[in-house]
């Protein structure tokens, strides 16, 4: 095991790297962040921040001198950059798995080998788009298939020539095309697994998007006992195909009473916030415990929890005020630091705890309903 004290190494910024620094740092660890912002959610809590590029060789140089283990919070953080530190340190996860998840394309095809996806055809130029496109894919959601992320890079279209004009306006470069699904739930569940090859699975997560971005997410998700554990075996299934040593969340609509993958994150996700305020280990928490080769520590939930985003919408006057939400005694306000709020941009969240889901839902629901500009 790597002892507290050690440095971990980060590569992000983002609110998902903050989170993981701060449960690093309660274990005693020291956390190095490389971002090329000057500012970042993790940077500004880190024990050191790194401003330069993913690839920069003195900022690699000096992860590979300094730190015991690195990990990554950034979906497009170059798998490359991974691939060199994993010559001399430990990395988590693997550029590997990494590169998989950044290609729509090859994540699809994985997923599809691994458990059931949605019709989708692959287009790579124009002529994929006519004569023989097949056509029960429309209407459809055409997506790029890399530098996608809450709902970015993605186009709903109606007809072969909508799809056609979305390919050209976002360059032409490769995508998938996806049948629009009418589901009943999406959900997600988050794994950790160790390098000892020890794995465990968090609860179900229903989630509700509005616009392509995560909205709230709902533990444990309304869905049959049954479907809930095919789809922590699924996720179990994915992460051990992948040799996958991390946290890993994979999200997916139910359609029909069936799961169908949608795509997988190769970090803890935003459906996994909770974990902070509602479960014995956080998914932060794990990622460092894989860092630090610690064994896993338990997931389970004390009790339901309703997560809500909080987008920069909401600071349009100006910062909310959070008084009757901080008034609440089971509300938890995390806030990630960001010094501009835009719309759509993930400001912060709250989770409300509750005895049944129905009531966090329904005290979140009010909560949020307090607050300004919510969708
Ligand atoms: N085939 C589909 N049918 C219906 N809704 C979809 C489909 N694909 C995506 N969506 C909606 O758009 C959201 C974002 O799409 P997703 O593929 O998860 O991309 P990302 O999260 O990377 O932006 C999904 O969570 C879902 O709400
Ligand atoms: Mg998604």
């Amino acid at each position: 095991m790597i002892a507290p004290g050690a440095w971990l190494g980060l590569l992000g910024g983002g609110q998902l790297g903050r989170m993981f620094s701060m449960a690093a740092q309660s274990m005693g660890y020291r956390v190095m962040v490389v971002d090329p912002g000057a500012h970042s959610p993790a940077g500004d809590v880190a024990d050191a921040c790194l401003r330069a590029d993913y690839l920069d060789d003195a900022a690699l140089a000096r992860l590979a001198r300094d730190c015991a283990a690195v990990t990554t919070e950034f979906e497009n953080v170059p798998a490359e950059a991974l691939r060199r530190l994993a010559q001399s340190c430990f990395v988590s996860p693997a550029a590997d798995s990494v590169a998989i998840a950044q290609d729509r394309i090859r994540e699809k095809e994985f997923l599809a080998g691994v458990v059931g996806v949605g019709p989708y055809a692959i287009i790579r130029a124009q002529h994929d788009l006519e004569g023989n496109l097949d056509a029960s894919l429309l209407p459809g959601i055409l997506k790029r298939s890399r530098f996608g992320y809450d709902g970015k890079g993605q186009v709903r279209v109606a007809s072969a020539a909508q799809a056609q004009a979305a390919f050209r306006a976002m360059g032409g470069e490769p995508c998938v095309l996806e049948r629009m699904l009418a589901f009943e739930h999406e959900i997600s569940v988050i794994v950790a697994r160790s390098d000892a090859g020890e794995c465990i699975a968090y609860p179900v997560a229903e989630n509700i998007h509005a616009g392509g971005i995560l909205d709230l997410s709902i533990i444990p998700g309304r869905l049959s006992a049954r479907l809930a554990s095919q789809a922590q075996e699924a996720t179990r299934a994915i992460a051990e195909r992948l040799g996958y040593v991390g946290v890993l969340c994979v999200e997916f609509f139910v359609l029909e009473g069936r799961l169908l993958a949608n795509e997988i994150a190769p970090r803890p996700h935003n459906s996994g916030h909770y974990s902070i305020d509602a479960c014995v280990t956080s998914q932060f928490e794990q990622q460092a415990r894989i860092l630090a080769r610690l064994p896993l520590g338990a997931p389970s939930l004390h009790c339901a929890a309703v997560m809500v985003n909080l987008l920069g919408e909401t600071w349009a006057p100006g910062e909310p005020r959070w008084e009757k939400l901080l008034a609440h005694p089971r509300a938890k306000l995390h806030l990630y630091g960001k010094r501009e709020a835009r719309p759509g941009r993930k400001m912060g969240h709250f989770t409300v705890l509750g005895e049944s889901v129905e009531g966090a839902l329904e005290q979140a629901l009010r909560l949020r309903g307090a607050l300004p500009h919510q969708p």
